[in-house]
């Protein structure tokens, strides 16, 4: 296995290094399509990418999305991205999940999008606590495209952490680029924060590759750029 581990010792060098190392992967290409992930991780990220003020060209494809949401919900992942880095960066081309649809149709449009677009040049990646890759949670089959998953419980937990007024109601299901999407990426980027993400980093990059992990495919994954914090590495250096 071959990557590059970009260490940060703090927040604001953490985005201005994922920031580096996003448009050193964009460099020299023409509209690529662009994966971007919601959670905490990727915040000094998007607002380093704000506070550069340049407008890099690319289609964004989402990652994952709720499923079973309303267009004017504020929780939808689309929404999150566009307030943090979509609409300040001025990327016209999206394509989206659209949460409230016939789920079955909207898998078979996002399929159909990926198709014609081609497969997706930069993905740029958080990992979950339990190894979660977008939305792809433990158990998925590497071989898997667009589809929709039943979240685990730890993972509605942990995202009705991002919407603590959000109530008892939350998605349990969600639409996910597979495992199969991403691994067609030309290039990766994964960006890892704080020591909560050290183990499962370890277990990612160090451990045995099987879908019980889902990051653990990036061990074969070609073109890979690993920016963490030195927290996040701690258990890598072991
Ligand atoms: C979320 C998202 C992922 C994200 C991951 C880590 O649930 N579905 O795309 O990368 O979990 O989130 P965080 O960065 O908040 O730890």
């Amino acid at each position: 296995m071959k990557y590059t581990v970009v260490e940060a010792s703090n927040d604001t060098e953490f985005g201005l290094k994922a920031k580096a190392a996003f448009y050193a992967a964009i460099d020299g290409l023409s509209m690529p399509n662009v994966v971007l992930p919601t959670g905490e991780t990727p915040r000094p990220f998007y607002q380093a990418l704000r506070d550069d003020g340049s407008k890099p060209a690319f289609t964004y494809v989402q990652l994952d999305e709720y499923l079973g949401l309303a267009e004017s919900d504020p929780r939808l992942f689309a929404a999150w991205l566009a307030r943090d880095v979509l609409d300040p960066l001025d990327i016209k081309i999206r394509l989206t999940f659209n949460s409230a649809a016939e789920p079955e149709q909207e898998v078979r449009r996002m399929r159909d999008r990926l198709a014609v677009h081609g497969p997706i040049d930069i993905a740029v990646l958080g990992i979950g606590s339990n190894g979660h890759i977008g939305f792809n949670e433990p158990g998925s089959s590497f071989d898997h495209g667009v589809r929709i998953v039943d979240l685990a419980v730890e993972t509605i937990a942990a995202n009705k952490a991002y919407w603590p007024q959000s109530g008892t109601s939350f998605p349990a299901q969600a639409f996910t680029l597979g495992l199969a999407d991403l691994k067609a990426a030309r290039q990766t980027i994964l960006l890892v924060r704080g020591e909560g993400k050290a183990e499962i980093l370890r277990r990612a990059l160090l451990g045995e590759i099987t879908p019980d992990v889902p990051g653990s495919y990036l061990q074969r994954q070609k073109g890979l750029t690993i920016v963490a914090d030195t927290a996040a590495l701690s258990a890598m250096k072991l």
